[in-house]
């Protein structure tokens, strides 16, 4: 959602912000703003609506703005519309506390008034303008103190936010305080960065800090010095990141998405040889112990979207290799609900950001019911990673485009060896069936690979469809599950509406929606189903669709039915997920350019939805 940067250095302050904040383009926006200091000078604001290069060309590429210490901000509407006096940075009504906003301030509307009450008028409509005289007033109240000033201004706030602010009286200096919503602060010779996401500030310095929630940081050039609620200093360890700058960068690729289609083959091996050695698996960051896998007969997966499709798939792989009941969860609904959750259970919370709120808020609500948690997670020192008992890093690199594909092909294989290795402690599995579904998984990126040299035909499929208004995705079993993944990647980045449903409910509903040339996408690898789900794609077409499948190598005879057929390589049904999801994906991106949208931002959404 909106993104966050600030830089103090010897430096000039704004292009570096304009560079770091072109780097969280992707998360989506709709407005934009700096603010820069020249030492004693006043502090520069520039902000304006719509997109980047707006702000690039009122500042000359940020060459106009003198300064080396700074604050930059892209915002995503919450509350108030996308203008250049709702846009970050906001002022407080002297200009002493300049500030951007990460978050929402859930008691924003009684802050407001209090603060009315007490002289302060506001120019903007958003909850950040108020946090910004909600310091200023605790800022004037206790001596100039900016420490306090946040300290006591977190008090009183209530909801999410990584706060970036600017004093007056302390130039060189930025203040920065964090609560639910992500911040990362990093460091190299005599200059100092926060940015709400790591590309930001990948090309500057790779050593950071993750500041914890209720905490402040100060940061001068080259140097930060954290401190708690109370006010009182803490030591914080510094952490590098391991991704290089370069994997945040399209590498030739014309898009993002399509890069990280073509990244799968490699981020999957390196998720399964992150854990996988001499042909066992050892998790060494889960510290589950074996009386606790034993013990399990239940697992929650809760995610959102992407994620949650996810666990949609790996119900069926660790009910069918293990005695575990799997419930899969929307986290927005599971935070909600009044779940009785089982003793002997694990909540798995899947998240590439590790930041989504309601992934967040479920993983607390499970913990604080007393189950035991586990996340996998992409995003290193993630909220989600850092809360959960216990975390299985994806190994996907940053991942830019808004649609998600490799992440979500790493979370997939990363649910198998789960379950793979829950079957082996439990002793459910043959130790010759193990090694064969290890040697299986390891197949999945070269055959990957395969499909990916198919994609010239798909291209010339998705170009019929790029003028149909509306799709269904059917399938039984995983291939329902991977068809809910086509049908959301077609849908968020071709503005296509477009369903999924479970073969088998077609005669309860959806199939009176069917008529001459609707677009059916069949998903058809799971050997056991394969004649049920032919039956549904002919009763289909005998009403007019236009059908299409992906089906595995050797189903030849689905031509009779599909007008297009995209075949798979042959791997076990269990894991078929990880091949078929593929071509789905590359039919979404081909349509989405076909149809010239903007395919790595598309319109309204997020990369990571840090508010509810
Ligand atoms: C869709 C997509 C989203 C995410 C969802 C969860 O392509 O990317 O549906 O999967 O917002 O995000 P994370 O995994 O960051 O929790």
């Amino acid at each position: 959602m909106c993104g966050i940067v600030g830089f103090t250095g010897n430096n000039q302050a704004a292009p570096i912000l304009l560079d770091g904040l072109s780097k969280l383009e992707y998360r989506g926006y709709d407005s934009a703003g700096i603010a820069v200091r020249n030492g004693e000078a006043e502090t520069e604001v520039i902000k304006e609506k719509g997109k980047l290069k707006v702000l690039a060309e009122m500042t000359n590429d940020g060459k106009a703005v003198k300064g080396t210490c700074g604050i930059g901000h892209t915002r995503w509407a919450t509350h108030g519309d996308p203008s250049a006096v709702n846009a970050h940075p906001h002022s407080s009504d002297d200009g002493n506390v300049i500030a951007v906003h990460n978050g929402i301030i859930e008691n924003y509307q009684e802050q407001r008034e209090k603060l009315i009450k007490k002289g302060y008028s506001f120019k903007s409509q958003t909850d950040t303008e108020v946090a910004v005289k909600l310091i200023d007033y605790y800022y004037k109240k206790y001596s100039n103190e900016p420490i306090e000033a946040l300290s006591h201004a977190m008090m009183r706030i209530r909801g999410s936010y990584a706060l970036c602010v600017m004093f007056k009286d302390y130039p060189g200096e930025i203040y920065c305080a964090r609560k639910d919503s992500p911040m990362i602060i990093g460091i190299a010779d005599d200059e100092s960065y926060v940015a709400s996401d790591v590309p930001a500030i990948l090309k500057y310095t790779r050593k950071v800090y993750y500041i914890g929630n209720m905490e402040i940081a100060k940061l001068e050039k080259g140097n930060v010095i954290f401190y708690n609620i109370d006010s009182e200093i803490i030591e914080k360890p510094l952490t590098e990141i391991k991704w290089d700058a370069a994997s945040a960068e399209k590498g030739g690729y014309e898009h993002f998405m399509l890069k990280e289609i073509h990244e799968q083959p490699k981020v999957i091996r390196d998720t399964v040889n992150s854990v996988v050695k001499d042909g066992i698996v050892h998790f060494d960051s889960v510290t589950l112990t074996d009386d606790e896998i034993k013990a399990l007969d239940q697992v929650y997966i809760i995610a959102c979207g992407s994620a949650y499709h996810v666990g949609m798939d790996l119900q069926y792989v660790i009910e069918s290799l293990t005695s575990i009941s799997v419930r899969v969860e929307l986290a927005s609904e599971f935070r909600y609900r009044d779940m009785k959750l089982k003793k002997n259970s694990l909540a798995i919370v899947i998240s590439q950001s590790g930041e989504t709120a309601d992934s967040l808020a479920a993983l607390r609500l499970a913990k604080d019911k007393g189950i035991k948690t586990l996340g996998i997670v992409n995003v290193v020192g993630s909220s989600i990673a850092r809360e959960a008992d216990n975390v299985f890093y994806t190994l996907a690199g940053p991942e830019i485009s808004v649609a998600t594909t490799k992440a979500y092909s790493c979370q997939l294989v990363a649910g198998y060896l789960l379950a793979l290795q829950f079957a082996k402690t439990r002793d459910e599995i043959e130790d010759i069936s193990y090694t064969k579904f290890l040697n299986e998984i390891n197949t999945i990126p070269e055959k990957v690979e395969k499909i990916l040299e198919d994609k010239v035909r798909l291209q010339w499929y998705s170009n019929k469809l790029v003028n149909i208004s509306d799709a269904f995705f059917i399938g039984r079993g995983i291939d329902y599950a991977i068809g809910m993944e086509g049908s959301l990647k077609l849908k968020e980045i071709s503005y296509i509406h477009s369903e999924a449903y479970a073969a088998g409910e077609l005669k309860h509903g959806p199939i009176s929606l069917i008529e001459d040339s609707t677009v059916v996408i069949s998903v058809v690898t799971q050997d056991k189903l394969i004649e049920k789900t032919v039956s549904n794609m002919v009763e289909v077409k005998s009403r007019g669709a236009k059908v299409m499948a992906v089906t595995t190598v050797g189903n030849y005879f689905l031509e009779d039915t599909a007008e297009f057929v995209c075949y798979i390589p042959q791997i076990h049904s269990l894991f078929s997920g990880s091949l078929s999801v593929i071509p789905l994906q590359l039919i979404s991106y081909y349509v989405s350019i076909g149809k010239g949208y903007d395919v790595d931002k598309p319109r309204n959404l997020a990369k990571s939805v840090t508010v509810e």
